[in-house]
């Protein structure tokens, strides 16, 4: 079992009631990859910073893949599940309560955030995905995602993220009952700033502060 004393990770509280981002890095990336971004998302909010567990070549992942673009579906499902696992221990074993969690992933880290959107909605209801695709081929969706919402940043000329792989998981999403905010802009991969302060205001009218007594 990934409980919060097993799997590496950083935790930071923030202000109180504020939401907790959990920060999803991209391939070859570790857990401090994405504080930067955190404070310029949401500044005061907390932070819940997992590594990814799948190596590959030494680097961090979050699954397994057969080649660039092509995912270990099986893997995606089984560690999309341990994620979300460990994100419902960490949330009783740090005692975030009910404050919102939001999920903010980068490229491999988008598509495992994409795949807990998909199979685990519970986990994150709220989900920000840079340069992230369809990360389930194959498989049929019937989770019910009506309350949830996710962002997407993508590039149009972004050979690791196809856009039409983009669209497509928005519109998987969507048919499920998902808000879906489709961000598109010229570009490959990456996090552009615009992208960033886009994604700041989502995560405003997306969240709500809570008590967290
Ligand atoms: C990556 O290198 O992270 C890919 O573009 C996306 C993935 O493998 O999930």
């Amino acid at each position: 079992m990934t409980t919060p004393q097993t799997w590496p990770h950083l935790f930071e509280a923030g202000t109180a009631g504020s939401p907790v981002l959990l920060l999803l890095h991209g391939t070859g990336g570790d857990e401090h990859d994405l504080l930067p971004l955190a404070d310029r998302l949401a500044p005061g909010a907390g932070y819940l910073a997992p590594r990814g567990p799948v190596q590959e070549h030494g680097m961090n992942r979050w699954f397994r893949r057969f080649g660039e673009g092509v995912f270990d579906v099986d893997d995606v499902v089984r560690r999309a599940a341990e994620l979300a696992g460990f994100v419902e221990r960490a949330r009783s074993h740090y005692g975030f309560g009910d404050r919102q969690l939001v999920a903010v992933g980068f490229s491999n880290g988008a598509n495992i955030a994409l795949a807990m959107a998909l199979l685990h909605p519970q986990a994150a209801p709220r989900t920000i995905a840079f340069s992230g695709m369809y990360p389930l081929e194959g498989r049929t969706i019937d989770a019910d995602l009506s309350g949830t919402a996710v962002a997407l940043f993508n590039g149009t000329s972004d050979a690791m993220a196809p856009i039409d792989s983009a669209i497509r998981v928005g519109s998987i999403l969507e048919s499920r009952g998902a808000e879906v905010d489709r961000n598109v802009r010229e570009g490959g991969h990456g996090i552009h700033p615009t992208e960033v302060a886009g994604a700041a205001a989502w995560i405003t009218s997306h969240t709500k502060k809570v008590r967290d007594d």
